[in-house]
C-alpha cells in the first residue's frame, strides 16, 4: 500500500460536487504538489486525508489504516503524524512566538518545560527565526509568521506536512524562502510533503509530482516535465496563467 490513499472520493456541499470520484495514491518521501484554481477543491481535498471532512462515497487510507470511519477520538493519534499549514497560517495573537510553537507539544505530549524549550528552539532555528521566540506574532511580516506557523506545524515530529498555498500574499522573494524551506524539511526530516498552490513558480521548485483537479477530477498527474510539457488545453493555460475568452468577458 502507498501511505496516503484515496479511492473514489466523491464530496458535495449541497449541490456543489467537488470531488467527484477521485482516487490518489501518495508515496512515502514523495513532495506532491496539487494544482488547481480557486474553489476547485484543493483544500477540501488536503481535509480530507487528515480526517478534517468526510467523504461521501469512496475510502481514505493512511499507512494501511481506514481512517474516514474513524471516530474523532480514533484519529487523533494518527493526525499527530501529520503537520498541517493552513492556508490562513493562523498563530495565537495574544501568544509570544515561542508560545505558539509549544502549543501542540504541550497539549499532545508529557514532556517538561525543558524538553519543550529545547524543541522550540530547534524548530524557529530550522524555519530560520532562531530569535524570533520572545516576539509576539503582532510584529512580525507575513512570511515570518507563516514561518512561525511552520515550526509549530512541525513541533511534533510529523510524518506528513501539508501545505495549503504557502506563498500565497508572499512576494516573490518571501515566497522563495518557503519554497527553500520545504524542500529543507523534505531533506532534513525525510518527510512527505504535499504543496497545494497556484503560483507555478512555486509548484516547479518543489514538486517531484505535480496532480491537477477540476471539475472534482485530477485531469493530469505527472512528473513536472510532463506538466510543462502538457498539451491539454486546460493544463497549458494554468501553467502559463492565461485566461480563456470566456473568462476574460466575465471582466467586462
Ligand atoms: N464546509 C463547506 N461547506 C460548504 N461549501 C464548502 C465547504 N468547504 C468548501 N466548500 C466549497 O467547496 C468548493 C471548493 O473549496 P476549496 O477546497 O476551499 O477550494 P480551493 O481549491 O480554492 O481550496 C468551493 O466552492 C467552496 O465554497
Ligand atoms: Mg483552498
Amino acid at each position: 500500500m502507498s501511505l496516503i490513499e484515496l479511492h473514489h472520493v466523491s464530496k458535495r456541499f449541497g449541490p456543489l460536487v467537488v470531488l467527484n470520484d477521485l482516487s490518489l495514491n501518495i508515496e512515502a518521501g514523495q513532495s506532491l504538489v496539487i494544482l488547481g484554481a480557486s474553489g476547485s477543491g484543493k483544500s477540501v481535498l488536503l481535509k480530507h486525508i487528515v480526517g478534517l471532512l468526510r467523504p461521501d462515497r469512496g475510502e481514505v487510507w493512511f499507512d494501511g489504516t481506514r481512517i474516514d470511519t474513524l471516530s474523532e477520538r480514533q484519529l487523533m493519534p494518527l493526525r499527530r503524524r501529520f503537520g498541517f499549514l493552513f492556508q490562513m497560517g493562523a498563530l495565537f495573537d495574544s501568544l509570544t512566538v515561542r508560545e505558539n510553537v509549544a502549543f501542540p507539544l504541550r497539549e499532545h505530549t508529557q514532556k517538561g518545560s525543558e524538553e519543550i524549550g529545547r524543541l522550540v528552539k530547534q524548530k524557529l532555528a530550522m524555519v530560520g527565526l532562531p530569535d524570533a521566540g520572545p516576539k509576539m506574532p503582532g510584529e512580525l511580516s507575513g512570511g515570518q509568521r507563516k514561518r512561525v506557523a511552520l515550526a509549530r506545524a512541525i513541533a511534533l515530529g510529523p510524518e506528513v506536512i501539508l501545505y495549503d498555498e504557502p506563498t500565497t500574499g508572499l512576494d516573490p522573494i518571501r515566497s522563495d524562502v518557503i519554497n527553500e524551506l520545504i524542500l529543507k524539511l523534505q531533506r532534513e526530516l525525510n518527510v512527505t510533503s504535499i504543496v497545494v498552490t497556484h503560483d507555478m513558480q512555486s509548484a516547479f521548485k518543489v514538486a517531484d509530482r505535480m496532480v491537477m483537479l477540476h471539475e472534482g477530477k485530477l485531469i493530469i498527474d505527472g512528473p513536472p516535465a510532463a506538466i510543462r510539457n502538457s498539451d491539454d488545453p486546460i493544463v497549458r493555460r494554468f501553467v502559463a496563467g492565461e485566461a480563456n475568452e470566456q473568462e476574460l468577458a466575465s471582466l467586462e
